[in-house]
């Protein structure tokens, strides 16, 4: 039997298999061989490197790279940053921001989960000569108490979790991490903006010549966001299914205030919908 799973079932399939075994610890395996086999065919989509490894390519373009250096200034000044704050980078990838954040000289950790990002980031910061503090981490656990003046969530890297708990517990470490008056920075599609733009479906050709196709569908009354992301190319056709929580603006800010942020200021740019947040004062 195989560790990984390496062939992507159908959605109904995966769904079918998803609801018999229930629960992500599944009681009735009780040899830890089974068990390990187990959890390697339940990983959730973002817990899979396979994913974030076939569409780094459609995910980080030449001409997204590209925006970083603008997204940063509009970051500055929105956040008013000062001269050598302490930023967290909240899902790096490669480290589009952590990388322009750190050549303006402000002091940079940039956490994610995926290796092969964080790698990339790291020889692309070494190559650079500039200092940035890469971590491998799970967003749902990375807590530093204090530690930053702002921290920024960028490209829909928040929602993920099929609990939703999950999402408060995120917030929660940001609101420990950020010391008094820290700021977040979100960058999500807000279920307004999906609702006021939703396109079922999407494709377009990738700069080595593959072909990015995206089929969405909104599901569990607009809790959820259910996308196919299929990858065709080089005689090969790859497609995962992600599923992401869509949030209102009013539902963002109840969580955020929950975890301990003072004031969530919400605005819509041309291509997301930032979110900028204040931690508690007190
Ligand atoms: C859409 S990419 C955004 C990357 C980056 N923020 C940018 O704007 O270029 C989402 C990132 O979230 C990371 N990620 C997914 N699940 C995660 C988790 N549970 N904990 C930490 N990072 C995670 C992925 O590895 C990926 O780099």
């Amino acid at each position: 039997m195989p560790l990984r799973r390496t062939t992507y079932l159908p959605t109904a399939a995966w769904d079918e298999t998803a609801a018999r075994c229930s629960g992500n610890r599944n009681p009735v395996l009780s040899a830890p061989g089974l068990q390990l086999v187990y959890d390697a065919y339940m990983r959730s989509w973002y817990e899979e490197d396979a994913f974030w490894e076939t569409f780094a390519p459609s995910l980080f373009t030449a001409e997204r790279t590209s925006h970083a250096a603008a997204e940063v200034e509009a970051i500055i000044a929105l956040l008013q940053l000062q001269p050598g704050a302490r930023l967290l980078d909240l899902c790096c990838g490669p480290g589009r921001h952590s990388l322009e954040f750190a050549r303006h000289g402000f002091l940079v950790t940039g956490v994610d989960r995926t290796g092969s990002y964080l790698e990339q980031a790291q020889q692309s910061a070494r190559s650079e000569q500039l200092n940035i503090e890469f971590v491998k981490s799970d967003m749902r656990s990375f807590v530093r108490p204090d530690m930053f003046d702002a921290a920024i969530n960028f490209l829909t890297s928040f929602g993920y979790f099929e609990n939703p708990a999950d999402d408060f517990k995120v917030v929660q470490n940001l609101a420990t991490s950020l010391r008094v008056g820290g700021k977040f920075l979100l960058d999500a599609n807000g279920k307004e903006v999906v609702a006021r733009n939703f396109q079922g479906r999407k494709w377009c050709r990738n700069d080595d010549g593959t072909f990015f196709l995206e089929e969405a569908r909104i599901i569990d009354g607009w809790d959820l966001v259910e996308t196919k992301w299929l990858l065709i190319g080089a005689g090969t056709t790859k497609e995962f299914t992600l599923r992401v929580r869509l949030y209102a603006a009013s539902e963002l800010t109840a969580l955020l205030k929950r975890a301990g942020f003072r004031e969530a200021q919400l605005s819509v740019m041309s291509t997301a919908a930032p979110m900028m947040i204040r931690p508690s004062g007190s």
